[in-house]
């Protein structure tokens, strides 16, 4: 199918879907490569058959947003939000839990992947902090609706370009290395569970210190649905919780329940009701 074929299925597509086309303009091809596989396997011509062929089979849309996931991500992803987390944000959120009389930071990972930006937590807390807070630890939940992901969160072995970015010492001490894998050791595992959960849908059970939805929600989803994901980041944070976005994200225009706390990294806290 040619590109512009593509961008026009996509421009059409995506808002009956509740997604927006600039989230998808640069990772288009990935998902024009999917639909076009899914074009063959339903035996029809052309893309224009498989608009047709979404008019007249609605279960097929659901089989169209799963091919509109993109799932890329990595260990210590923007690295700067990391380093902030580690100096700043967790220590506030120590010193919250400990003054409320609680000793466990509760994170969200949401959209999870295959658990880097979860794991990347588990091992900040590890390698920067845990040692300051002896009496106080973290446990992270990811969501993510992709049960093939989930799986491989779960199993946490990783090849090296999704760990090539953490400090040298952090990859030989937390990870396992057997030939092109490396597989993150219990300890580091423990901290961290991980539930099949559509963002759309449902939330888990909070109320959460933190909640990290980088990359899925404010990249792909339409203004109103970022507005109900919001609202439901809202109801599952603490006062005074974090919520961290990506670093080329924005939350929709008019929001005043969250307030830029570190602004260039995508770190808002969440303001007094
Ligand atoms: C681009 S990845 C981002 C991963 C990680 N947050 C990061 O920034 O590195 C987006 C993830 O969100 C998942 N996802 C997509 N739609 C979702 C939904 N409705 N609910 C939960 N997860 C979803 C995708 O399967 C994918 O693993």
């Amino acid at each position: 199918m040619k590109d512009a074929k593509c961008i026009q299925f996509l421009q059409w597509a995506l808002p009956r879907l509740r997604m927006r086309w600039p989230g998808f303009r640069k990772v288009r091809r990935q998902v024009c490569k999917r639909i076009n596989r899914r074009i063959s396997e339903l035996r029809l011509n052309d893309v224009e058959s498989y608009r047709e062929y979404l008019q007249v089979h609605p279960d097929e849309w659901i089989y169209l947003d799963s091919l509109c996931r993109i799932s890329i991500s990595r260990f210590y992803r923007d690295k700067g939000v990391f380093d902030c987390i580690g100096d700043k944000v967790l220590p506030a959120l120590a010193q919250l839990t400990a003054n409320s009389g609680n000793n466990t930071i509760k994170c969200w990972s949401a959209g999870s992947a295959s658990g880097e930006e979860a794991y990347t937590i588990a091992l900040v807390w590890q390698f920067v902090l845990s040692l300051d807070y002896p009496d106080i630890g973290i446990h992270i939940t990811g969501t993510e609706v992709d049960n093939n992901l989930l799986g491989r969160a779960e199993r946490a072995c990783y090849l090296q370009s999704s760990v090539k970015d953490l400090p040298e010492k952090w990859l030989s001490q937390a990870f396992n290395r057997t030939g092109k894998q490396y597989c993150l050791y219990p300890e580091f595992r423990e901290k961290v569970n991980f539930i099949s959960q559509d963002i759309r849908l449902a939330a888990p059970d909070g109320p959460f210190h933190i909640v990290l939805c980088r990359n899925l929600a404010f990249t792909y989803f339409d203004i109103s649905l970022q507005k109900e994901v919001l609202g439901r980041i809202f109801d599952s944070l603490l006062n005074e919780g974090i919520l961290v976005i990506g670093i080329h994200e924005l939350l929709p225009g008019g929001i005043t329940y969250f307030r830029p706390w570190i602004s260039n990294m995508g770190i808002y806290r969440k303001a007094f009701v």
